[in-house]
């Protein structure tokens, strides 16, 4: 034992964190799902893994078994990343490990020193972590306001700022299910520089054939998009569409893709029949949209102070904690998989719960979670 006790700062932040009462823990999966992302039901489908029980018995290979630039790069990440420029209208396409991964990579890569990242002050983590990491200056705009987001820049610009300007936003935010203007922020971008789209939460759902909610500025000299694999897309995994000269780029200087083992060639040959699936079912997006229009009548009718989201992933926001966690706790207990969000995930005060929709939940399953959540809403 070494005299002192090394493990202490990690115990007391720890006891610091169950104070206040919030303790992370994993726990097994229980109870309908409303908690996923899985949009279109495509991480258990059928078709998904027959596609990868046929690959494995054709010898495709676990593992990349090292980085592309290192023996990792196989003909099923080629083949999935020309299926994937070709899906999207993109000029090219890059896979890597996770969306996490994505973000670090090109906001670490291509804001260059003088630029500036300009970021929704609503962004992922993973945007965050990348500007963290970024040589560019870093600024937040106001949550989809793009006039403020021009306001930012001509004081950047005013200031002396010379470079070009790399706004940053979800085409679907995350927590609160609303959309960016992107008609809004296009032409800015076009005016100053790029626009990067982490399309997280709408590939596979939104758009046509679920191209995501930013296939028309695809194809873009200034436009990177991020469509992650491990959502709607039931795998895992992310790939960058962007155009071939930032691709180039990230390869010989983004060092979360340099210096990180390929993703597994199977998730390659996933990703790919996952696209043929987009489109091959529509009816996948159909049924979706049938389950969101289901859970935005019952609201109405039974919580009518709780707006719709307009899209599968619907904030009820709560505001204090504890009830937040209360109200999670009651629908768990019901058998629903509903979770609390609380900060640093969201700001202060506006905890909520975060009702995700996805096709593992049937219409009768909807209409139960709305029940339940009338008979248990706090002050209802
Ligand atoms: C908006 C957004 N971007 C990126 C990510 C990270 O993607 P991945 O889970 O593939 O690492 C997430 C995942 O939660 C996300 O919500």
């Amino acid at each position: 034992m070494p005299s002192k006790d090394r493990l202490a700062p990690f115990r007391a932040d720890l006891d610091a964190i169950a104070a206040g009462g919030r303790t992370r823990r994993l726990i097994p999966r229980a109870g309908v799902d409303f908690a996923s992302n899985d949009y279109i039901g495509l991480a258990g489908s059928l078709r998904l893994a027959n596609a990868v029980r046929r690959a494995l018995e054709e010898g495709v290979p676990v593992g990349a078994a090292g980085s592309r630039l290192l023996r990792g790069n196989t003909e099923w990440h080629e083949g999935f990343e020309e299926a994937a420029a070709r899906f999207f209208g993109a000029e090219s396409a890059l896979m890597l490990g996770g969306g996490y991964q994505a973000n670090v990579a090109v906001l670490a890569t291509l804001p260059q020193r003088g630029d500036l990242l300009l970021m929704d002050d609503l962004s992922h983590a993973s945007t965050r972590e990348g500007a963290r990491l970024t040589r560019a200056e870093v600024a937040e705009f106001r949550h989809n306001d793009a006039g403020h987001a021009g306001d930012v820049i001509r004081g950047w610009r005013a200031g002396g700022g010379r470079g070009a300007v790399w706004i940053c936003v979800e085409s679907l935010y995350s927590m609160d299910g609303d959309r960016a203007p992107l008609d809004d922020l296009a032409p800015l971008a076009d005016r100053e520089g790029f626009l990067v789209v982490d399309e997280a939460h709408a590939t596979g759902v939104w758009g046509p054939d679920g191209r995501g909610l930013s296939y028309a500025l695809e194809g873009r000299g200034n436009v990177v998009t991020l469509h992650t694999l491990g959502k709607a897309l039931g795998g895992s995994g992310a790939v960058l569409t962007l155009p071939q000269v930032l691709r180039d780029f990230i390869v010989n200087r983004g060092r979360p893709f340099i210096f990180a083992t390929a993703p597994s060639p199977l998730m390659a040959v996933a990703a790919t029949e996952a696209l043929a699936i987009l489109k091959d079912e529509p009816e996948r997006r159909d049924r979706l949209q049938d389950l969101i229009d289901l859970f935005a009548a019952e609201l109405a009718r039974r919580l009518p102070h709780l707006p719709p989201s307009g899209s599968q992933i619907v904030p009820l926001i709560v505001g204090a904690e504890a009830p937040t966690m209360r109200l999670a706790a009651r629908l768990q207990a019901e058998g629903l998989d509903v979770r609390g969000i609380r900060p640093p995930t969201v700001p202060a005060g506006t905890c909520r719960l975060r009702v995700s929709l996805t096709l593992n939940a049937s219409p009768a399953d909807v209409t139960r979670l709305a029940e339940v959540l009338e008979d248990a809403w706090p002050n209802s």
